[in-house]
Parts: structure tokens; sequence; C-alpha cells
């Protein structure tokens, strides 16, 4: 079995987990449970930083010794990862016995190497970020990273030769184009490298919380020389030689992009001057802001994501397990796995609203309900339709490619494909009618169920608790995504709607869009006669890649051919669009939509659970005017 480690970076206590600090561990776990998905032998650490001169400060403040402050703090976090469904192999905490006998060690060995030296450091230190900071990299005297004073420092201290590795490190990005990720930190971080190392202060001596030098005791190993080591303790090393022959290299970093230096710069060096291989890759993914403003908690501008899960859990009526599973959802679907995303409660409530509620939720309930009428709750014997299973296994497979690069939000693309494709499979197959035709409703339902678990599973790693109920329900806890697994026969249970639409939103909604159709109850013929409404023949139709919604049709006008884009994909396949005479505003100025250019628009009847495209009554030659 192929191993795969991944990590993520190991959290300070100073702070209490935010959603933004939080959301590197979801991002972690979602990769760890999809490389188990695909039969990954995989090794997942977390942890916490603890060694830090702030926390020396706290419990100092606090009148308590630091070692009780961060066992009550560490158990905070566990305590969120826990809940947060955070499938940790390893929970690793820098005080940990283990690790603090492999950061001795490593020391003492680069010491002993002469990489390690008794110099003064004199300039600036950060103590929020634990950083030392030359004055060119101060931002008006602050801290280039969270904006807290900085402190000046002159002492002894120990020096790691950085600048020895400057042409190994600039030699070893070159030939690993990959190393770090994505290509914008590949490059902000060679370019850092080729302009020139200085070596780097490792220990500090005005503190005590922390790791001594092993052979000078007045010193403390410094945070970050700790911390960094943290991930060859998780996988043994030192202690189990064949569980870190077997995981180490890691196989992915995963960290945010404030700390891509120490991570790309310093540890590599660390690891050559030790001489043990390096990590695969390191992926720096953005930040999450809050409403448009930097999360920060001297601001106050944070938020607790169990709170937050709890709160929602009330307004949308579902359990706490699947609100955090939608918190899960919203923050792997919203941004591009790598950049900034910023975290807005209007979003939150319409990603739920449209994704969760209307297209997951409503496929499930539609097809529970209907496997209930016909044949009272039990998995009927039918046959996939080859069809369905086409289209879904392609899906499915273009969700494999974007989870194995680490596009988590396309990959949830892929995934809704096969929930409009399947809620489109409903209003197509029409079961309503196959009330006679038993053989043929079977096919149906049983096709729908087999999809839908095939896209559970493929989900699984984004929401497992709520993955995990529709699974049971199903009758299946296994997570796998190949087709005919249930259990013909039987009963499914009927669950309560998985997600129900939050009203709140709707009201609020409603109230606005009556206020404007009043607005606009009343016009003239003239206003009506500006639209150039026309009959058109739809002659190609192809889905618009990377879109969930749009499809990019060929339409003849008779004397023309125009493109046009729609918003019609979770509603119609293009196939059954050909040939098709729908009518279109011919007069609308051209706009573009996924880089596309539409020339007019198409009309279509809509409402919360049905559309259909506008068509004819009589067949009638493309280009004719409406009036
Ligand atoms: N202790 C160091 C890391 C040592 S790793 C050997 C540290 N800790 S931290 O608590 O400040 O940050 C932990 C991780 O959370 C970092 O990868 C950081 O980028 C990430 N995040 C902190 N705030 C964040 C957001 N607002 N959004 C996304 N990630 C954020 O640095």
């Amino acid at each position: 079995m192929e191993k795969f480690y991944i990590t993520t970076a190991i959290y300070y206590l100073n702070d209490k987990p935010h959603i933004g600090s939080v959301s590197e561990a979801i991002a972690a776990d979602v990769i760890a449970r999809y490389k188990r998905l695909r039969g990954f032998d995989v090794f997942f650490s977390t942890g916490t930083d603890e060694h830090a001169q702030k926390i020396e400060e706290r419990a100092r403040k606090e009148g308590i010794d630091p070692q009780e402050f961060v066992d009550r703090a560490s158990s905070v976090w566990r305590g969120i990862f826990d809940d947060f469904g955070i499938s940790y192999s390893r929970f690793i905490r820098t005080s940990d016995k283990d690790h603090i006998e492999v950061v001795k060690h490593f020391f003492q060995k680069l010491y002993e190497k002469g990489d390690i030296y008794l110099g003064t450091y004199e300039g600036w230190y950060c103590v929020r970020d634990a950083t030392f900071l030359k004055d060119s990299e101060l931002v008006d005297g602050k801290c280039p990273i969270c904006g807290g004073p900085v402190q000046k420092i002159k002492e002894d201290n120990y020096f790691f030769k950085l600048s020895k590795y400057q042409q190994k490190l600039s030699k070893y990005y070159e030939e690993h184009k990959n190393f770090m990720q994505p290509p914008h930190r590949y490059n902000e971080v060679k370019n850092v490298i080729e302009s020139g190392l200085q070596d780097v202060s490792v220990s500090r001596k005005s503190f005590k919380f922390g790791v001594p030098v092993p052979f000078d005791e007045k010193h403390t190993i410094y945070v970050w020389f700790d911390a960094l080591l943290n991930y060859l303790t998780a996988v043994g090393f030192l202690h189990d030689e064949a569980m870190f022959n077997k995981y180490w290299p890691a196989d992915l970093h995963l960290i945010g992009k404030d700390i891509t230096r120490f991570h790309g710069i310093v540890w590599p060096a660390m690891l050559m001057s030790y001489g043990l291989p390096l990590p695969k890759a390191i992926f720096a993914h953005g930040f999450w802001n809050l409403e448009g403003q930097k999360m920060s908690k001297s601001t106050g501008n944070v938020v607790n994501p169990s709170e937050f899960a709890k709160n929602f859990s009330k307004l949308a009526k579902i359990s706490e397990k699947a609100s955090i599973d939608v918190l899960r959802y919203y923050l792997t679907r919203e941004v591009t796995f790598g950049q900034d995303g910023n975290f807005k409660m209007e979003t939150y409530l319409s990603r739920y609203n449209s994704d969760l509620a209307n297209d997951f939720g409503n496929l499930l309930n539609r097809t529970v309900s209907m496997l209930y009428k016909y044949f009272n709750g039990e998995i009927p014997n039918g046959e996939i339709d080859p069809e369905a299973k086409g289209f879904i296994e392609n899906e499915k497979n273009k969700y494999f490619d974007e989870m194995d690069n680490y596009a988590l939000s396309y990959g949830l693309e892929y995934l809704w494909n096969i929930v409009g494709y399947l809620n489109n499979y409903i209003q197509v197959k029409k079961p309503w009618t196959l009330k006679t035709d038993r053989k043929n409703l079977a096919n149906v339902i049983y096709t729908l169920l087999e999809g839908i678990k095939v896209v559970t599973v493929l989900l699984s790693p984004i929401m497992p608790f709520v993955a995990d109920t529709i699974l049971k329900s199903l009758g299946t806890a296994e997570l796998n995504s190949n087709w005919g697994t249930l259990g013909k026969g039987h009963k499914v249970d009927k669950l309560p709607p998985i997600f129900p639409r939050i009203e709140k939103e709707k009201i609020n909604l409603t109230t606005k869009k009556e206020e404007k159709e009043e607005e606009k109850e009343m016009i003239e013929y003239d206003d009506f006669a500006r639209l150039d409404l026309r009959v058109a023949k739809i002659i190609a139709a192809e889905r618009v890649p990377k879109s969930r919604k749009l499809i990019k049709l060929t339409i003849s006008l008779g004397d023309e051919e125009r493109t046009i884009v729609g918003g019609i994909a979770l509603h119609y396949n293009p196939d059954e669009l050909v040939g098709k005479k729908i009518i279109v505003i011919k007069n609308l100025k051209p706009r573009k939509l996924m880089g596309i250019t539409s020339q007019g628009m198409l009309l279509a009847a809509t409402n919360e659970n049905e559309f259909s495209l506008l068509t004819l009554d009589r067949d009638v030659k493309e280009g004719s005017k409406i009036s």
C-alpha cells in the first residue's frame, strides 16, 4: 500500500482556535480522508506549538506554571479538532517527551557538524510570531506579519549556518519545481533564496520555557527550530525506526502563506545539514478574512468555529455535526485552494440554500420519498442505467484529477455536476409516469440510489458526518465509490430533510423581490416593444468547462448563427437541447460569461423547484419575431 504523510503547521497556544486556523486543519483532513479513500496508507499529523515566549508571559500573568497553561490550552485545540472530525494519526505537542529528545539530539548533531555556532544577535524580535526581524523588514516600526509591537534585543545566541546552504537550496528549487506550491509561492521563496541568505539565530537566552541547548543550558532552543522538528517526531524519528523509514519524507506539509520562509528555506536547510531527505511538497494556502477584514484576536474580529457551528445548527434546524459539515463544505468550496478567502454570512447562507438545500438535499429527499412511495422504502431490484453511470464515472475521474492536485473547490464542482445530473435525471425520467412500468421504475430509482451513493462517498472527505449518516441509511458503511454495492431489498431509513432551506433568508429575499416587482408593474407598450424577442433553433450545445451551471449554445436565427451562454446545465443535458426551438432576446448587449461572449439571452420559466425553457406550441421557423 502506498503511503501518504501529511502535516499541518502546529498551532500556537496564545490564541484560541478561530475559523482561519481551523480551516487549515480542515483542508488537511479533507486531503487525508481523500487519500484514504484512494487506498493510501495515510499518516496525518497536527498539534500544538507550545514553547513560545508569549506563553511564559501569559502563564506568569495568570499566576500558573507554563506547563499547566499549555496542558489546558492544548486540550482546547484538540477538543475542537475532535469535534470537527479532524482525523489525525497523531496530535503532537512540542512538550511531548519524545519530541524534546528529538530537538536536543538534532541541535547537538548540527553543532557537532559545525553548522551551529555561538554569536551575538542584535536586532528586532516579534514575540507574537516568534520571529527575528531586520530593520528593513519592519513596517512603520511594527512586525510585518501581525502588525504588533517588536522588541529590540541584543544577546548571545547560537546561529545556524543557513548561508552555507544557499547554493544547494537554489539548485534544489531549480530541480524541484513542485517543491513549494502554488507556483507563485514557489517563485516568491526562490527569489528570497537567490537574493542571498544570512545565518539565523536558533537559541534565546532571555527566557526559559522551552528545550535547553543540551551543551549550554543557559540557552533555550529557538521555538521555530524546535517546532519544525515536530514533523520528524510525529512519525517516530529516533524512537521507531520502522515507522520513520516508512513515512518519512513527508508527502505534503500544508501551511499558511505567512510561514513559507521557515518551511521553504530554514527547514530544508536543517534537513540537508543533518542528512535527511526533504519533504516532497509544501503547499501554502491563503488566509481567511472575516467580512472583508483581517481576522485578528486583538480587534475581536474572529469567529469561534464551535460557537458558529452551534448557532448555525439552530438557525438551519440541523444537527451540530451536520452544521460542522456545512462549515467544512463552505471553507472547501468557497475559495480556490491556495488563495485568500472572505468569510461572509451572506455567501454562507446562499451556498447553504443553493448547493446543500436545493441541489444535494433535494436530490436525496426526492429520491427517498419516491423510494417510499413506489417501493415501500426498499432498494428495488433494478439495473444501473449505463448512460447515467457513464456520465457520473466521467465526472468522478475529473474530481479525482482535481483532488490529486489539491484543487479542492474544483473537485467539489465536479461532484455538483453529478448532483445536477441526477436532479435532472429525475426530471427527464419522470418516475411518476412509470407507475405501471415497474421494471423501468426500479431501474430509475436504483440508478438514482447508486448515483447518490457514489456522490456521497466522494463527498465524505469534505462532509464526513453527513456522508456517514446517509451511507448508513442506505445500508452501507463502506467508503466504496464503485457501482452496484447497495444491498437490494435493504430498507432505507426515512431521514428528516437533510438540509432544510433557511426560511429566514427566503423571506428577506422575497420581500426585496416583491418591492422591485411593484416598481416594475406597469409598463407602456413601447417598453415591451424595445425587446427584440425571436424564435431560435439550437444547433449545438456543450457544457462550459469548469462551470456547474453554464451551457454554451450555438443558435440559428434564420439568417445568422450566434453563441449564447445560459445557466441551464443543472436542468438540461446538452444532448437533449439540440434541435429544440426556444425564445431568445436578440438585442441584449453581449456579455462575457466564463470567458465566452454571450450574444443574447434565452428565456425560461422557473420557480424554486421547477425549470423549463420557453419553447413553441406549434412549429414556427427560426428567426420569427415574438410580439
Ligand atoms: N506555530 C507556528 C507554526 C509552526 S509549524 C512548524 C504558527 N502558528 S499559528 O498558530 O500562528 O498558525 C498556524 C497555522 O494557521 C499557520 O499555517 C497559519 O498560516 C494558519 N492561519 C492562521 N490564521 C489564518 C487565517 N486567518 N486563515 C488561514 N490560515 C490561518 O505559525
